[in-house]
């Protein structure tokens, strides 16, 4: 079933802006679903748009299959989100916020108890909201998203600004959510936790999406080569000769080839005829990112002239 579909999806503020540009995208029932992009870039944005915070300017939404008004009204319901910044009354307890929220979405309170257990926060319930840590805060907030037992959880850049271990538990709260059957659309500018996190991406930039798939089709597209010789500069030459080098750029003394295949010898071969003789040659795992990084930044590697 498909969870979230947006197409050709735009928002417009004012005459300037043109924050989400046309985007569409889709989300399988099950997936964890990582939205990767630099700040700025619509994440926020389009998260609004899907939970009806936001008015698009343009493009469509299908929610759980469900169009039209009411339809999709409904179907949020099945939704729980966090967006920003956790926005909690900072005198009354994590306890009593989350009754609060209980309160407003009608859910009973006997779900609050299972939603503190589930990220870790049952301990410190009875605790002041204004005395929690940054990584407590966004915790509570996300049992606040998950109180009605939702389908999707919607995630807004919920690791922003926490150490390490804030970052973990984060990451472990997520694939606890997956494992029980949850969908997860996460938005993030970390591509390590997405990497780590997400079973899916789309990448976003200047409110387009660059690129879109699982992760292991991301990182599998291509093969890299590390490779050194004495004359560098004859080595980029030959490496850009080379038919199924895709691009080549430096990286200090070392080069790196970007190959259609995975044939390292085959490279070393071209190169030894052309009379570049190696010193070193060896596969490079391509990270998300490599791949973020020559989806998002603008003409920071030379382009292979073979290709
Ligand atoms: N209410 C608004 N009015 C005008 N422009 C806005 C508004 N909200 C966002 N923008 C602009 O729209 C663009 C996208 O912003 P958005 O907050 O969606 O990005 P983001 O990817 O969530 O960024 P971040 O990583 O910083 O949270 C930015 O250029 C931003 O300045
Ligand atoms: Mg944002």
């Amino acid at each position: 079933m498909t969870i979230i579909e947006t197409t050709q999806l735009t928002k417009r503020y004012g005459r300037r802006t043109l924050a989400v540009d046309g985007i569409s995208f889709r989300v399988e029932r099950g997936q964890v679903f990582g939205f990767l992009g630099p700040n700025g870039s619509g994440k926020t944005t389009t998260i609004g748009m899907l939970l009806d915070i936001i008015n698009p300017t343009s493009g469509d939404i299908r929610l759980f299959d469900q169009h039209g008004r009411a339809e999709l009204h409904l179907a949020r319901r099945r939704i729980g989100a966090t967006l920003e910044t956790p926005n909690f009354y900072p005198y009354l307890s994590g306890l009593e916020n989350l009754r609060v929220v209980a309160h407003i979405k009608e859910i009973p309170e006997s779900r609050i108890g299972p939603a503190l257990d589930a990220v870790s926060l049952a301990g410190r319930q009875r605790d002041q909201f204004r005395k929690y840590s940054l990584g407590m805060k966004q915790r509570l907030a996300i049992a606040g998203a998950m109180i009605g037992d939702p389908e999707l959880v919607i995630l807004d850049e919920p690791a922003n600004g926490l150490d390490p271990e804030g970052m973990r538990e984060i990451r472990d709260i997520i694939r606890g959510m997956a494992d029980n059957g949850r969908t997860i659309f996460v938005s993030s500018h970390l591509l390590n936790e997405v990497e780590r996190t997400c079973t899916h991406v789309a990448i976003i930039k200047n409110g387009r999406i660059v690129h879109q798939g699982s992760i292991a089709e991301l990182t599998a597209r291509h093969a890299l080569a590390l490779v050194r010789a004495p004359d560098t500069a004859a080595l980029i030459a030959a490496a850009r000769s080379y038919p199924a080098a895709v691009n080549v750029h430096q990286e200090g003394d070392d080069v790196l080839v970007e190959l259609q295949d995975d044939d390292l010898a085959a490279l070393n071969q071209f190169l030894g005829s052309r009379g570049v003789y190696l010193t070193f040659l060896a596969p490079r795992n391509v990270s998300l990112e490599d791949v973020f990084m020559e989806l998002t930044t603008d003409a920071v590697t030379t382009t292979g002239a073979s290709a």
